[in-house]
């Protein structure tokens, strides 16, 4: 079931050979011009970005403006970090560009909308615009300072710029008046709809010609919506900074950005033997250079090991396609159809027939669970293998940015470790999407955990220890070893599943990623997880590796505790937080007594005293004392020194006030009114 068996030395060495073969022919260096740029962005960090004004990085997508009441304005901007060359003095020329991105604009309250958002190339890095018509591209008291080059996608009818109406592309050039607009109800595009919309911005250089597609689906379309013949080399300075900016006025209107992919073309190439540039055909899909940029890099590496898992003859199967199909165009092709090529070697495709019928109609006899996902099911599949057992998770979630739902969950399918849930296999149909794991028959962890006395198995000190040991192991997996970072973002103990022997396995990872994609983390916090947020989490609603570390160490806490991250205390009928109560312990040199008395003292005292100091070295309030999962690992194998923990539980201050109170938290909360009570007492220091 398992694909890390390892591969046979003969067979990994024809592999890699092929492969390096193909790499390098793909990659040849002079196909490549010395100047041109090419960025493709699936997700946003903030490594690559600068923030400015209201915009905010949440799961991998920026916001640029906030959700804010009516009324209210503000303007917000996100600027790639690394200046662009577009003109090249020593040969006289000046770039080509091409740009697409997936965004969406959110209407929280019907009647107030605008004023829209712009992507835009300057000069400057640092300017943040006024809100309203601006749309953060100028301040209003200093008009003539930025000089810009924007496409501006407009929601609001502004009569002082001209505007045609209040759903409009234009190019802007150092003014918010348009050079030309295009109507895009024309094309049947309502900008304030809601729905993930896709834009491609092609310039030409030599030809002098601007065009702007938008599409709700990601082909673009044959005619653009707008397109301008215009020379803008007097505008493009040999650097300039790339980036969008957005505004609200006396609106709540929520403008997102989701993927970003940038090229430039038309440089001479640096070497004699390549071809003289070619700018007649600069689509982005179509056959523009592919540099040695890491992101190329990466996706040749992650089809490579799809092709080490199926061996040759897959492999040269899809040697046959490179001959029709460039690589650069198999990555142009839609996200689907290359999420559905890498996921051919493992997790597969399963029909709605089949797992209906493996779960009997989806029978609520077969429920084993409910997740924030949606129901699982018990499913018995009897087409592949005699009788194999899987569970199903169901959502009727309607996924609308489909191709991004697609790209995530082929990042899911590509990891591989002993201690994850894996994906077996997946099926969109029926306006429902399900997923199909390898069942754990020994449930959660929580489950397990805190079980009624005398019921089931208790989970006794080796295997708590093997449980603390397998999550720092997966954990270290996804943070550092697998080719693309991943954050779980929701590390708790119902997220943790028990196999046949008990080992740890991880379960919904990614899962947390797809279900916020544009969803506050507050509005989809239930109260049962606030026990394993880490302050700055709360604070800035940013999921880090360090939010995981924390979560990670808010369980085994519980693992080595016996005892929920927020419980009430028998006796004072006060409710109680894990980390401060096992810190207290710490303090008066007693934390040994935190250990579960279920044990009933069958434990080595040194080993409980080191995993609950890990837990509590994890849950350290200041992310930057958190150690990483990779030495929690080596700690816990005796291959490092365990960290001090002071005995006074750090207090930390953020910089500004809590932007989001935490009776807003708790209006969310699924649980009774007692809990909230329990999460007001929960202080951030
Ligand atoms: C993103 O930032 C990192 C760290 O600064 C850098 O190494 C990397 O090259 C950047 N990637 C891109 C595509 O700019
Ligand atoms: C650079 O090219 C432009 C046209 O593309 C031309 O007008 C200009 O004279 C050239 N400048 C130099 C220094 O060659
Ligand atoms: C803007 O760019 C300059 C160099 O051109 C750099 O020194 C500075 O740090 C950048 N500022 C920001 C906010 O990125
Ligand atoms: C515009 O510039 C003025 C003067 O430099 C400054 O006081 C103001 O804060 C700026 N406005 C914005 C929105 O940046
Ligand atoms: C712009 O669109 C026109 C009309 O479809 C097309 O002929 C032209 O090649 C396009 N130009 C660019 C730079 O994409
Ligand atoms: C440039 O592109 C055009 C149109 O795609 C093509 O006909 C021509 O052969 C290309 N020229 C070179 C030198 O590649």
């Amino acid at each position: 079931m398992y694909y890390s068996a390892p591969m046979p030395p003969r067979k990994l060495l024809v592999f890699l050979t092929i492969f390096l073969a193909v790499h390098f022919a793909f990659s040849d260096p002079s196909l490549a011009s010395a100047n041109d740029i090419n960025l493709d962005f699936l997700s946003f960090t903030l490594r690559n970005f600068t923030l400015l004004g209201d915009s905010y990085l949440r799961n991998g997508v920026v916001g640029l403006t906030r959700e804010l009441g009516v009324p209210s304005s503000g303007a917000g901007t996100v600027i790639y970090n690394e200046p662009i060359t577009f003109f090249d003095p020593e040969s006289n020329v000046t770039a080509s560009f091409s740009t697409s991105f997936s965004f969406s604009i959110l209407n929280v309250n019907p009647s107030s909308y605008g004023d829209g958002l712009a992507f835009f190339l300057s000069p400057d890095n640092q300017t943040l615009g006024s809100p309203g018509g601006y749309l953060g591209l100028v301040n209003s008291s200093q008009l003539t300072k930025n000089k810009f080059v924007a496409i501006e996608l407009d929601t609001r009818l502004d009569t002082h710029f001209n505007d045609p109406n209040d759903n409009h592309v234009g190019l802007d050039i150092e003014s918010l008046n348009s050079i030309k607009t295009g109507d895009l109800l024309l094309q049947g595009i309502d900008l304030k709809s809601g729905n993930s919309i896709t834009a491609w911005i092609d310039y030409a250089n030599d030809r002098g010609k601007l065009n702007v597609s938008l599409s709700y689906s990601s082909f673009k379309p044959k005619k653009p919506v707008l397109s301008v013949d215009i020379d803008l080399s007097d505008y493009l300075k040999e650097v300039m900074y790339v980036g969008f900016s957005a505004s609200t006025e006396g609106s709540t209107e929520r403008h997102l950005i989701e993927t970003w992919r940038f090229t430039t073309s038309g440089f001479v190439a640096a070497r004699p033997r390549s071809r003289p540039h070619n700018v007649s055909d600069t689509s982005v899909t179509v056959t523009p250079p592919i540099p040695a940029s890491s992101s190329s890099g990466k996706h040749h590496s992650r089809i490579g090991f799809g092709f080490g898992i199926a061996g040759p003859a897959f492999f040269f199967v899809v040697l046959a396609v490179f001959g029709f199909v460039s690589l650069r165009k198999l990555r142009g092709i839609r996200k689907q159809m290359s999420f559905k090529a890498e996921l051919l070697t493992g997790p597969r495709e399963f029909t709605y027939k089949e797992l209906k019928s493996a779960t009997k109609g989806f029978h609520s006899s077969r429920i084993i669970g409910h997740g924030a996902f949606g129901t699982v099911y018990k499913a018995i599949i009897t087409s592949s293998k005699v009788g194999t057992t899987a569970a199903v998770k169901r959502s009727k979630h309607s996924h609308e940015g489909k191709t991004e739902f697609l790209s995530e969950l082929s990042i899911i399918a590509g990891l591989r470790h002993k201690n994850l849930v894996q994906l077996q296999g997946w099926c969109v149909a029926e306006g429902e999407l399900l997923l199909v794991y390898d069942f754990m028959p020994n449930g959660s962890l929580d489950k397990v955990l805190y079980q009624e006395s005398g019921q089931g198995t208790l989970l006794d000190w080796s295997h708590r220890l093997n449980i603390a040991v397998g999550l720092a192991s997966v954990l270290t997996y996804l943070h550092q070893e697998c080719e693309q970072k991943v954050i779980h973002r929701d590390i708790k103990t119902g997220n943790v599943l028990l196999d046949g022997s008990f080992n740890a396995r991880l379960g919904d990872f990614g899962l947390a990623k797809l279900m916020d994609h544009d969803k506050s983390p507050v509005s989809t916090l239930t109260a049962g997880t606030m026990g394993y947020l880490a302050p700055e989490y709360l604070q800035y609603g940013k999921a880090t590796d360090k939010t995981d570390v924390f979560s990670y160490g808010v369980v085994i806490l519980e693992v080595a505790c016996g005892r929920r991250p927020i419980e009430r205390e028998p006796e004072s009928l006060k409710m109680v937080n894990l980390v401060d109560w096992v810190w207290g312990l710490h303090a008066e040199g007693r934390i040994i007594e935190a250990a579960d008395t279920r044990l009933n003292g069958e434990f080595e005292e040194e080993e409980m005293k080191k995993l609950l100091l890990v837990g509590l070295s994890c849950a350290n309030p200041d992310s930057a004392k958190r150690p990483s999962m990779r030495r929690v690992l080596q700690i816990l194998d005796n291959e490092a020194e365990l960290l001090a923990v002071p005995k006074m539980k750090p207090s930390i201050t953020f910089s500004y006030c809590l932007p989001l109170s935490l009776d807003d938290i708790v209006s969310e909360g699924e649980e009774e009114c007692e809990t909230h009570t329990s999460l007001c007492e929960i202080k951030i220091d």
